[in-house]
């Protein structure tokens, strides 16, 4: 564990590293708050009521948030989508594949997420491509590639109490509050109309609650899983033994789809802050002090994980931390994403016998997500 510096308005922040550790932190809600946001940022008290969402509030607010969509996110509700999947992934995978070379990203990884969240929660089509260029300028915050708001800079003040500090997150609010009306002229049953619907102490969710509620479903379930799709096959490509053996043998299929989250560890990190003075490790967390902990650190930590470098598709017992581990904030879309991940490589399995690099992955830069905005690949077919 290491305390780091950080250049001002920010007051610097602990690292931790290992797996132990940042379940630990994980499961002490008390003592380790989301409240004040989960990534570097020091937004005030105010901001945070502005924008908080369901990932920034402790129990017992959390607990009445998650309930309020828990029982949409089950293995059993989401088995139902499996069909529902399968198609998408099939009709994604006969436009792509027949091109022999093409960027994995934008054919197939930024492809299917989107449509299986616009499904769940009743989001039109002619949306989605808004959703996804807003999400991205939002997540990729921090490259100048992708957002003209470059978080850190002086001129993104004025949005303080937007998300992500961002003015795309004020045209995500926007764009929510336009199928919010529609979705209250005419109610239906999707995930959207649920949370309209919902009630805590009585009461409906206030303007707020529901636009960020709303923000951090299509936030984060499209991102998170569009970089788990791209980054387990550029894993494949580099790696076209452990392609071979799934193919070989599809009972792996439930561990490589699990190997395939744990490398490619979608989200670098989640932020606590410490609520009172604490001991870890003979070091001295104070109190307020901001504590990062690095999942894509833990999932690679040898005391956990036997060859944690190696992409294994056969690992097992395989406890990663790619969606959290321990505490109530655990990934709500965790056997959605996992559901994703499976259905496409089960696919490609039965129609790609390789996959070959075509050019340079090119990554987001972000110390948050471990992004790629291009994967040129080249497929060989059966
Ligand atoms: C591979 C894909 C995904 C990864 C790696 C991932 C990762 C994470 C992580 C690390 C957390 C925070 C855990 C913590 O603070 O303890 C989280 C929370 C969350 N995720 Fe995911 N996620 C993924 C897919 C999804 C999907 C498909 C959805 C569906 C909408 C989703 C919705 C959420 C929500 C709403 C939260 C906040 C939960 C809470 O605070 O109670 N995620 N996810």
């Amino acid at each position: 564990m290491t305390w780091f510096d950080e250049d001002a308005p920010n007051s610097g922040f602990w690292s931790v590293h290992r797996y132990a550790d940042i379940v630990e932190l994980s499961r002490d809600v008390r003592r380790f708050s989301s409240a004040m946001g989960v990534s570097f940022e020091e937004p005030t008290e105010e901001d945070m009521t502005a924008r908080r969402t369901i990932i920034d509030t402790d129990p017992p607010a959390h607990t009445q948030l998650r309930k309020i969509v828990s029982s949409s996110f089950t293995p059993r509700a989401v088995s139902v989508f499996e069909h529902f999947v399968r198609a998408l992934t099939d009709v994604t995978l006969s436009a792509a594949l027949p091109q022999g070379e093409f960027d994995f990203v934008e054919h197939v990884a930024r492809e299917v997420p989107i449509r299986v969240l616009a499904k769940l929660m009743g989001l039109p089509d002619a949306t989605l491509d808004d959703f996804i260029e807003l999400g991205d300028k939002l997540i990729a915050n921090t490259d100048p590639e992708i957002t003209d708001v470059v978080w850190g800079r002086d001129d993104t003040e004025e949005y303080r109490r937007f998300p992500f500090r961002s003015p795309y997150g004020k045209q995500l609010w926007e764009l929510g509050r336009g199928l919010v009306h529609d979705r209250l002229a005419h109610p239906s049953d999707d995930l959207l109309s649920t949370v309209l619907d919902a009630e805590v102490d009585g009461a409906r969710l206030s303007q707020v609650d529901v636009d960020n509620f709303f923000s951090i479903l299509v936030i984060a379930g499209n991102e998170t899983t569009r970089i788990a799709l791209a980054q387990g096959i550029l894993a494949f490509a580099e790696h076209p033994e452990q392609w071979d053996r799934l193919r070989n043998d599809p009972t792996l299929i439930n561990s490589a789809t699990e190997e395939v989250i744990r490398y490619s560890c979608p989200t670098h990190f989640m932020r606590r802050t410490a609520t009172e003075e604490v001991q870890l490790r003979n070091q001295t967390i104070r109190q307020g002090d901001k504590v990062i902990m690095w999942y894509v650190s833990g999932n690679r930590d040898e005391e956990e994980f036997k060859d944690a470098d190696r992409f294994d598709v056969g690992r097992s017992p395989n406890r990663h931390l790619s969606f959290g581990r321990g505490g109530p904030h655990i990934c709500l879309g965790a056997h959605l994403a996992r559901l994703e991940v499976r259905v496409v490589l089960d696919e490609l399995a039965k129609r790609v016998t390789r996959f070959e690099l075509a050019g340079d992955p090119i990554r987001i830069r972000s110390n948050f997500t471990n992004g790629l905005r291009r994967l040129p690949v080249a497929v060989h077919l059966s």
